[in-house]
């Protein structure tokens, strides 16, 4: 038997389950954590001075593109884990728009198989819906759920026809999770803006129109079949308001720190790098979505990672692809609103970790506690730094928040008890687990 490794946290101002900080030690004993408390008199095998440092639950980001198999050019499982270590993500749960799609027992088996030798912090992969795999949809395992491209999509992912849906939503009691565009009015806006190469007109094609019509649809279905449905992305007031109205127990919600911080203004300062499906919107829905992530109409955060390289972005529209980065600055971009008075520190652990685990029932994640896995991040609330373009660990090497001043950059990463993350340097041998999902 192997001995056991032990790590401990020393000094670190710890987020304990009730919200509230304490002051003092945790202890790890290979992958878990053992004691949490305000001094621990045991030695470690390695211990780490984490004085003026605050301690979070890593984030559990449940919505990123990591584009392996298939597009690595624009990113891979081991530059992406890589990103998320470095960003103080020690879990992530991935979509099925790779090549070839994750619609299959045999595509989720290869990205496991891949993930395993190559990544750094913990995964799951969702299974992709197309019209014709229901028995793959039924039988995929292990997989947070299933994602359905409603719009805003092309191929075997898309799946618009209400009738397709409904049958996807009649069978089987697993999670559904939707990107919800309607693409009927997408293709009828793209025929009347045509010829447009403003990238701001991106936002008036896929409107706030066709993302109500959408997620109004994906509601009924889940309410005649009281299936378990998670809204992917929320972007615009309409949308969070609808919700606040009428939310069954069993729908959950997410928004990006993009939709939340940035709106079409942002394609003035940094053009296509701002394209992003569903699109950015007006201040208004900023503020809308705001409130209602902090009342709780909205349940959690993700980033919705999505890299494409810059030449790609470098097109003219529409020829430009869809989608940024965001692994790397979601955690300082939503910490530096907590310290500058938007929110507090435990909201956004409770967003960016425990509320994902519970959602997607993964047990031992999500809170400091004994017992549970230990997946942490150091973070510094004392000092700002900006985001920089050259610091980018990501393969597609741009964010789109460079010059943004943040603080509650991770100082050191712990994945399954090990150091990952640590004085800005990554340990590239530390490698993650697949993640487990309850059952509904
Ligand atoms: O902007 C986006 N990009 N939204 C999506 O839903 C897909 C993603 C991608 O894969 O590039």
């Amino acid at each position: 038997m192997t001995p056991k490794s032990s790590l401990l946290i020393r000094r670190a101002r710890i987020l304990l389950p009730n919200g509230e900080f304490l002051v003092g030690d945790v202890q790890i004993c290979d992958r878990q954590i053992v004691k949490v408390a305000a001094e621990i008199v045991e030695s470690g095998d390695r211990e780490i001075d984490a004085k003026g440092l605050t301690l979070l639950p890593g984030v559990i980001d449940p919505q990123v593109h990591f584009r392996e198999p298939g597009l690595e050019h624009k990113e891979d499982l081991f530059t992406a884990s890589c990103a998320c270590a470095k960003g103080g993500v020690t879990s992530f749960l991935e979509m099925p728009n790779t090549r070839p799609l994750t619609t299959t027992q045999a595509a989720l088996d290869d990205k496991l198989s891949r993930a395993a030798e190559k990544c750094l912090v913990n995964y799951g992969f969702f299974i992709g819906a197309t019209p014709e795999n229901l028995p793959d949809l039924l039988n995929a395992n292990p997989t947070p759920g299933i994602k359905v491209f409603m719009g805003s999509m092309h191929g075997q992912l898309l799946v618009d026809g209400e009738a397709t849906l409904e049958a996807i939503f009649a069978a089987g009691d697993r999670l559904i999770a939707v990107h919800a565009e309607d693409q009927a009015r997408i293709n009828q806006r793209r025929q009347e803006f045509a010829g447009i190469s403003d990238v701001a007109v991106h936002s008036q094609i896929q409107d706030n129109q066709a993302a109500l019509l959408a997620t109004q649809l994906a509601l009924k279905l889940s309410k005649k079949y009281q299936r378990r449905l998670h809204i992917l992305h929320l972007s615009t007031g309409d949308e969070a308001e609808l919700l606040r109205q009428e939310k069954p127990s069993w729908v959950t919600a997410e928004v990006t720190p993009q939709h939340l911080l940035l709106n079409t203004s942002a394609y003035q300062k940094i053009g296509s790098l701002a394209q992003m499906n569903p699109p950015l919107r007006e201040p208004r829905d900023n503020e809308i979505l705001w409130q209602a992530l902090l009342d709780g109409v909205i349940d959690f955060i993700a980033t919705d990672h999505a890299p494409h390289t810059l030449a790609e972005k470098a097109q003219d529209y529409p020829n430009t692809p869809s989608g940024m980065p965001g692994v790397e600055t979601s955690l300082p971009l939503m910490l530096t609103q907590a310290v500058e008075g938007r929110c507090t520190v435990a909201q956004v652990a409770n967003w960016m970790s425990a509320a994902v685990a519970k959602a997607y029932k993964i047990p031992k994640k999500g809170a400091i506690a004994p017992g549970f896995d230990a997946d942490l991040v150091l973070v510094d609330l004392e000092n700002y730094r900006p985001v920089v373009r050259e610091e980018m660990v990501t393969k597609c090497g741009w964010s789109p928040f460079e010059g943004w001043n943040l603080t509650g950059w991770p100082a050191v990463t712990v994945v399954g008890g090990k150091v990952v993350f640590e004085n800005g340097k990554l340990d590239t041998n530390v490698r993650g687990e697949a993640l487990t999902f309850d059952a509904e």
